[in-house]
C-alpha cells in the first residue's frame, strides 16, 4: 500500500470559539493555548538553513531574564495558554535552562512543557531537565552521517547528539522525537537511516518541509522535498505505512504509523500542506517581542512592558491585541509572500 496525504476537505478546523469565550482568540476563530518561547539566539552550531556562519547576537541584557519570561508565561497562562515550548538558538546554551523549567512548571495552568533542541549538549542535561519538569523533547538530525552532519551544521558534533538522543530516552522522555529537514537533493538519501535509526531506538521521527526562514536569499521552491515525496521514499525502502488513527488533527505533523506496528513517523508540509487554519501558537522572542505568526512582519513590544512597569492587564490586553490581529495564514505558496527579518534562529522555529 503506498501511503498518501489526507485530503484538504479531511482538515480538521481546530479548536473553534464560542459566543462567551475569553480565550486567545483571532478573527479567523482559532484559539491560541500554545506558546513558544526562544530563550537565546545563540547557537552552538550553525546549520545552513538556519543562520549564517557568522552572526551578531543580541546583547545579553536585551534577553528577557527568567523572571521576565516567567510572568509573561503567567499573564498567558491566564488567557488560556497551557503549553509552552523552549526554542532556540539553541536553548541549551542559555545557562541553568533548567531552572527555567521548574519556575515554568509552577504556574497554574501549564500542563505541558516541551523543548527544541540540537542535541549537542543533551547528554549534559537530559536528567537535569526531566527533574525540573520538561516531558517532551524534540531533538534536530538531519543525517545519520557524520560527515554530511558537519557539512549541515558547520560544526563537528554528530556523535554528541546521539549520545544525547540515548540518554533523553534513558531518562524517560518518551517519545522523544526527532526533527529532519527536508532538502532536495539532500535528504532523499537519508530518509531510509534516519527512520531506522528511529525505528531500532523507539524514536518518532518527523520531516519537516524547508521554509523560507533561512540565511537571506538560499531558499527555493524548488529545494523543498515535499512530504508526498518522503512517504514514498519511506514506503519503499522501509515499508507500507498508514494515516494514525489518534492523530491529533491540531498538530502541525501529519503522523503515519508501520503499519507491522514498529513506530511512527511525522510530515511536517509547512509549505505543501500549509496548517495555518488549525494554527494555535503564538510566540515570544529571545528579546522580548511577541509573534502572532512564525512569519510575522510585526511584533509587539513585551519587553517595553516588562520593564516599563506595566500592569499585568496591560500586558494582557497587549497579548489579545497582537492574536486579534493575526493573519489567515503564511503565503509562501503566493508571489505576496514577504520573508520576516528575523532568520530562524532567533525566531525559534
Ligand atoms: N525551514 C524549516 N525548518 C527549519 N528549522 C530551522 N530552519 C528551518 C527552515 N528554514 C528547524 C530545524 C529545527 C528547528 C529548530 O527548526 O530543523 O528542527
Ligand atoms: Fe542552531 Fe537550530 Fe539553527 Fe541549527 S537550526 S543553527 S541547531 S538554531
Amino acid at each position: 500500500m503506498n501511503a498518501s496525504l489526507p485530503i484538504l476537505n479531511d482538515f480538521d478546523l481546530g479548536d473553534r470559539s464560542t459566543a462567551a469565550d475569553d480565550r486567545l482568540i483571532d478573527s479567523f476563530g482559532r484559539v491560541h493555548n500554545n506558546l513558544r518561547i526562544s530563550v537565546t539566539d545563540r547557537c552552538n552550531v550553525r546549520c545552513v538553513y538556519c543562520m549564517p556562519e557568522s552572526v551578531t547576537f543580541m546583547q545579553r541584557s536585551d534577553l528577557l531574564s527568567f523572571e521576565e519570561i516567567v510572568r509573561f508565561a503567567r499573564v498567558a497562562a491566564g488567557l488560556g495558554i497551557d503549553k509552552i515550548r523552549l526554542t532556540g538558538g539553541e536553548p541549551l546554551v542559555r545557562r541553568d535552562l533548567p531552572k527555567l523549567v521548574a519556575m515554568l512548571a509552577e504556574i497554574p495552568g501549564i500542563k505541558d512543557i516541551g523543548l527544541t533542541t540540537n542535541g549537542v549538549l543533551l547528554a549534559d542535561l537530559a536528567a537535569d531537565l526531566w527533574n525540573a519538569g520538561l516531558r517532551r523533547i524534540n531533538v534536530s538530525l538531519d543525517t545519520m552521517n557524520p560527515v554530511k552532519f558537519a557539512e549541515i551544521t558547520r560544526r563537528p558534533g554528530f556523535e554528541r547528539v546521539i549520545e544525547g538522543i540515548l540518554k533523553a530516552r534513558e531518562v524517560g522522555f518518551d517519545p522523544v522525537k526527532i526533527n529532519a529537514l527536508a532538502i532536495k537533493n539532500f535528504t532523499e538519501e537519508e530518509v531510509v537511516p534516519l527512520a531506522e535509526f528511529a525505528r531500532a531506538n523507539g524514536l518518532e521521527i518527523r520531516f519537516i518541509e524547508y521554509m523560507p526562514l533561512d540565511e537571506v536569499g538560499r531558499w527555493r521552491r524548488s529545494m523543498v522535498l515535499f512530504a508526498a515525496d518522503i512517504l514514498e521514499l519511506l514506503s519503499k525502502g522501509i515499508g507500507p505505512l498508514a494515516p494514525a488513527t489518534d492523530d491529533d488533527p491540531r498538530a502541525p505533523a501529519l503522523e503515519y504509523d508501520y503499519l507491522d506496528g514498529r513506530g511512527r513517523v511525522g510530515m511536517i508540509a509547512s509549505v505543501s500542506r500549509p496548517f495555518c487554519m488549525s494554527c494555535n501558537r503564538i510566540r515570544l522572542t529571545a528579546d522580548g517581542k511577541l509573534r502572532n505568526c512564525l512569519f510575522a512582519v510585526e511584533e509587539t513590544d513585551v519587553k517595553a512592558l516588562l520593564r516599563g512597569g506595566e500592569t499585568d492587564e496591560t500586558i494582557a490586553r497587549a497579548v489579545r491585541e497582537s492574536v486579534a490581529g493575526k493573519h489567515e495564514g503564511h503565503e509562501i505558496n503566493s508571489a505576496r509572500f514577504v520573508k520576516p527579518e528575523r532568520l530562524m534562529h532567533s525566531i525559534g522555529g
